[in-house]
């Protein structure tokens, strides 16, 4: 059948085989299909959807694109985790550690920021002489004797998610589930752990803004791990506002070793502590996740997370010193703060607008090949909820360069909306997705 064929059936709304899918993703990495054909097809799958089997497919043959890591020289139950992105979400940097120090190895391969969302390498990257590109064996050899490494995943890790992403990402076609499903899901499985947690984002700063949308990915993506053997639980998390006070790579590093250090902020806190729950949870150290919820809390209070976060460093070549003082962090030369011009509670912070402003002081890419800056970015003074006056601060901006300021400021400026009526807030955690079913928070 001519690829074009394909397209058409698919644009029509009708279900590809698995053959059909296998030889498209095939094809598409030996270079046999061109991009404007490929984005065609991703449109079709955007607007008619795909079937669970078709997921399925799709996900097994992007594994298949390339290698699946073999982790089981690694004693013990290896437990991944995956957020379908968020805005100032550092929670693997304070969560993995404090798993690790509980006694779950973690093998986390993460990624790099793009558009307005930010990533765990790039952040990693702010710690002077940190290592993220490490082969796999050496990654190995650090879990095992560590219990933690995070890396960049490895040029033949799913190599047809990186030529499809970049694809989407240019084409409109990032918030599509069956997608996101292939991308996220496909990496995980090749990953080669045994449990997957799922951080499954909604509202303003996630690719799911609604929340039903967000229930059916993170449902789709648990069905499919548990047909593919894996132990997974999917939480669905509120992205209405950033998470923790901090948006930028090395701000987002400090708001890490202070939640690691017992402080921090709450919500982020939470997050971790759920999210971390369950992975212990799954990694068999607890019987119930509340069990494993206290064993989290007493690590922290104990020192032992952020002792384990100085042992990664140290493992990947990363400089000590600027974990213990975090003020070695490289920090922009300039701060702006930014001021409320009327008075009333925070009723909404847009995370989409306050991820695009901190991507516009040079924080995150525009493209895939663009530099960033890891020393600039954002820090809020107040959340939804909190109650303001004319003239008080609403966020600082750190800054290098002033040409892009102006535009920075106004993004910042038009996320907040403050009004007299103090907002209903949400719960962070809104929903659990398991092989036991569904809980809802709401
Ligand atoms: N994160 C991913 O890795 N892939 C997606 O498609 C969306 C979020
Ligand atoms: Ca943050």
């Amino acid at each position: 059948m001519r690829f074009c064929d394909l397209i058409v059936k698919k644009r029509n709304g009708q279900k590809l085989s698995e053959e059909e899918i296998k030889s498209m993703i095939k094809e598409f990495i030996e270079g046999k299909i061109p991009d404007y054909q490929m984005s065609a097809m991703l449109m079709s799958i955007f607007f008619t959807g795909m079937s669970n089997n078709e997921i399925k497919y799709l996900t097994m043959a992007m594994v298949n694109s390339g290698k699946i890591i073999n982790l089981s020289s690694i004693p013990g139950i290896k437990v991944d985790k995956h957020s379908t992105g968020g805005v100032g979400d550092t929670t693997t940097i304070a969560l993995a550690p404090m798993v690790a120090a509980a006694g779950v190895p973690v093998a986390k391969m993460s990624g790099r920021g793009l558009g307005h969302t930010g990533g765990t390498i790039d952040k990693l990257e702010s710690i002077e002489g940190f290592k993220t590109e490490l082969s796999i064996d050496k990654f190995i050899k650090i879990v095992r004797e560590v219990g933690i490494s995070i890396i960049s995943p490895t040029s033949d890790l799913a190599p047809a998610d990186k030529k499809l992403y970049a694809l989407r990402d240019v084409t409109g076609t990032i918030e599509s589930i069956p997608l996101i499903v292939g991308s996220i899901m496909s990496k995980k499985i090749a990953a080669g752990a045994d449990a997957i947690v799922l951080d499954v984002t909604t509202g303003s700063g996630a690719f799911m803004k609604e929340y039903k949308d967000a229930l059916k990915l993170g449902k789709i993506m648990v069905d499919i791990g548990l047909e593919l053997e894996k132990e997974i639980v999917a939480i669905v998390s509120n992205m209405d506002e950033p998470l923790g006070f901090a948006i930028g790579n090395s701000l987002e590093v400090k708001e890490a070793i202070e939640v690691l250090k017992n402080r921090g902020p709450e919500d982020l806190r939470n997050l971790c502590l759920e999210l971390g729950s369950y992975m212990l949870k799954l990694g068999g150290v607890v019987k119930t996740p509340e069990e494993g919820r206290n064993k989290l809390i007493k690590i922290i209070e104990e020192g032992k997370a952020f002792n384990k976060f100085k042992e990664i460093v140290m493992a990947q070549g990363g400089n000590l010193r600027v974990i213990e003082n975090p003020e070695l962090l490289p920090l922009a030369k300039y701060c702006l703060k930014i001021k409320a011009d009327k008075s009333g509670y925070i009723q909404k912070i847009d995370s989409q607008l306050i991820g695009e402003s901190a991507m516009i002081l040079g924080a995150g890419r525009e493209k895939k090949e663009s530099e960033i800056d890891l020393s600039v970015g954002i820090v809020l003074k107040k959340k939804v909820g909190c109650k303001v006056g004319t003239g008080e601060d609403l966020a600082e901006i750190y800054y290098n360069n002033s040409k892009k300021l102006k535009e920075a400021k106004k993004k910042l400026l038009s996320s907040f909306t403050i009004s007299n009526k103090k907002p209903k807030k949400s719960p962070l955690i809104l929903a659990t997705i398991s092989g036991q079913g569904i809980k809802e928070f709401l």
